[in-house]
């Protein structure tokens, strides 16, 4: 089991380790020879449901860079695929639907598949959890899920978006299948959360990936209630992120729910300390432009969000968003280094 002293679960509690924790999103992955060799000929929502290969792959990250913190290998799609839905990742695209969700007939379709049908389907999360978990020791599994607007972003329009217009037109053309069909979405995610916790996971992180294309006045009145059913509750410290949400920032507390918010490379971090006061820790945001600069260049930005971190009640260091497949994985190892004060 990870230990409560573990520097990332410290870092939860508002408790300041003497350096901060990191790990990165995305840190399994394409930027890893060794993912990539294990994935040939496995598709993507297989290999998430092969406990086996899933739990090798969240593995592979911990023992190469030595972060704080693994994340369990899967994806937001997975609890809709564990519902029945008919889904696929694309590989360089992203999750396509085979039936869109867009009427208030294909809400209801959807909103009839019970949620505990999805939790009674989770066994391989359960059991490729449990194979990680027992491996890990004191290092801490953060297990995470899709909050509301993001999946729906995608099972509304049918796969990657822009601007996601059909998820946030459906707000106000239709609130009623709107808020029946995050509603369920919570649900499915939190059955999702809820497994990864069965299996041994310490900590839960919500992406709300794509919330920064949406007003303030629609992310409280139609996004903020449904990703705060998704993570009331749960035992374990809650980590919410989104991308480009610099302005929700203070909203995206769902009033104190959240241990910690994630910021984007976008907003200096003291700047997102001071918006979201004194009761949250703050994570991120290494600019992933930069993984690619020379050295001196990317090491002076890594020592200025650590240093900008500090205004924070406390601080994990991650990136602004996830690791790019491009990266060379020589650079995350470092910047683990330099953030643990080992080297240069
Ligand atoms: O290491 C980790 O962070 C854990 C694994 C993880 C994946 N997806 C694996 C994955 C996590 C946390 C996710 C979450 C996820 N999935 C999000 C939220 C995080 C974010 O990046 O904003 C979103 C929006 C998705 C949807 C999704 N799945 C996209 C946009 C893509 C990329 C498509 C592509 O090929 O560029 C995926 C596929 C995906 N999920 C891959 C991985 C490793 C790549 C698939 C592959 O390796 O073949």
């Amino acid at each position: 089991m990870a230990s409560p002293d573990s520097p990332l679960l410290r870092a939860l509690r508002g408790d300041r380790p003497e350096r901060p924790p990191v790990w990165f999103m995305r840190q399994a992955g394409r930027s890893l020879p060794e993912y990539r060799e294990l994935r040939v000929g496995t598709r993507m929502l297989d290999a998430c449901l092969t406990p086996e290969l899933a739990a090798e792959i969240t593995l592979q990250p911990i023992r190469r860079h030595g972060v704080d913190a693994g994340i369990f290998f899967s994806d937001i799609v997975v609890p809709l695929r564990l519902a029945g839905i008919a889904v696929e990742i694309e590989p360089g695209r992203g999750p396509v639907f085979a039936d869109p969700v867009r009427t208030a007939d294909d809400v209801a379709r959807v909103t009839a598949i019970d949620p505990a049908d999805v939790a009674a389907a989770a066994t391989p999360i359960r059991e490729a959890v449990g194979l990680v978990t027992a491996e890990l020791g004191d290092t801490p599994l953060i297990g995470f899920a899709g909050a509301p607007f993001t999946l729906a972003a995608y099972l509304v329009e049918g796969g990657p978006s822009k601007e996601h217009l059909r998820a946030r037109g459906m707000m106000h053309a239709d609130p009623e299948s709107w808020h029946r069909l995050a509603g369920w979405l919570a649900l499915v995610s939190r059955a999702f959360l809820d497994a990864q916790i069965a299996g041994g996971a310490s900590a839960v992180q919500l992406f709300d990936s794509w919330a920064g294309s949406l007003s303030i006045a629609d992310y409280r009145a139609f996004v903020a209630p449904h990703s705060a059913q998704a993570l009331g509750g749960i035992i374990v410290p809650r980590i919410h992120f989104g991308v480009g949400t610099g302005a929700l920032l203070p909203d995206m507390r769902l009033g104190g729910i959240a241990d910690a918010v994630g910021v984007d490379w976008r907003t200096p971090l003291d700047e997102a300390a001071s918006a979201l006061g004194p009761d949250t820790t703050v994570q991120g945001n290494i600019d992933p432009a930069l993984l690619g600069a020379p050295w001196p260049v990317l090491a002076a930005h890594v020592d200025d969000v650590i240093a900008r971190g500090r205004a924070a009640r406390a601080h994990i260091l991650n990136l602004g968003h996830g690791v790019p497949p491009d990266t060379d994985p020589a650079v995350l190892t470092r910047i683990v280094a330099r953030a643990h004060g080992d080297v240069e």
